[in-house]
């Protein structure tokens, strides 16, 4: 299969602190992946550092196109630490276009991605690669189990198993801003890229690696977008 890969930055950091741990586990998964015959597709996300950076340029008065800059780097860096732990059929440089990451995924090595451009989260990111090497599955691991009604915590807030591309724009622009660092779950050129391409989405709680394997297996798991 052709899969992509979004990894929240979250997931890679806790309490400020990066989570070597965390990241071994994930590299593990996908050597495990690429030597079952699997194309893959990583994107790391800017998680907290990222967002500690945007806060702090904003206190600074900087254009929100500049503090998306800085979370297009952190993402980066995060990708060059996924880099590190996968070690092997990995190519060792985070692309910086699309046409440079379709390149590599051509070659048969692993393709670790981080931000793109301004305007959008890492999710348009994943999407846009998932369109472009027409992908089986677009997994995207976050520290939520899935997609809520309403930010999870709020009272009524349910967990969806099976959300539209409808639905989830509507629920995307009554929960998350179009700013840096906030785009949240999914972005609305994320949402109309999964729309378009007709992309099969999982959203999985990632805290847990192995809800990866999971989804790939069929198994009730996370949110399904139905495009
Ligand atoms: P993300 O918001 O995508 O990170 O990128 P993330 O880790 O997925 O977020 P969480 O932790 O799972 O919620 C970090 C920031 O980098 C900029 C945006 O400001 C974004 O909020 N960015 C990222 C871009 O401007 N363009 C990109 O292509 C990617």
């Amino acid at each position: 299969m052709r899969i992509v890969i979004k990894i929240g930055g979250s997931l890679l950091q806790d309490d400020g602190k990066i989570n070597v741990d965390r990241i071994s586990r994930y590299a593990e998964i996908i050597r495990k992946l690429r030597e079952e015959g699997h194309n893959l597709v990583i994107v790391a996300g800017g998680g907290n550092i990222a967002r500690k950076y945007i806060e702090a340029m904003r206190k600074l008065n900087a254009p929100d196109a500049i503090c998306d800059l800085v979370g297009i780097k952190v993402a980066k860096l995060n990708a060059y630490l996924l880099i590190s732990a996968i070690k092997e059929n990995v190519y060792p440089k985070v692309p910086d276009t699309i046409e440079e990451a379709i390149s590599i995924f051509s070659m048969g090595k692993i393709v670790v991605m981080g931000g793109l451009q301004p305007g959008q989260s890492t999710n348009a990111v994943a999407a846009l690669l998932a369109e472009s090497i027409r992908a089986d599955i677009f997994i995207n691991a976050t520290t939520v189990d899935g997609v809520y009604t309403a930010p999870p915590g709020t009272p009524g807030a349910k967990k969806l198993e099976q959300v539209t591309t409808e639905q989830l724009m509507k629920i995307m622009r009554e929960t998350s801003k179009f700013k840096a660092g906030e785009y949240r779950l999914f972005d609305p050129l994320a949402i109309l890229i999964v729309q378009r391409a007709k992309l099969l989405v999982k959203i999985v709680d990632g805290r847990d690696p192995h809800n990866i394997l999971r989804a790939l297996r069929g198994e009730k798991v996370g949110t399904t977008i139905l495009p």
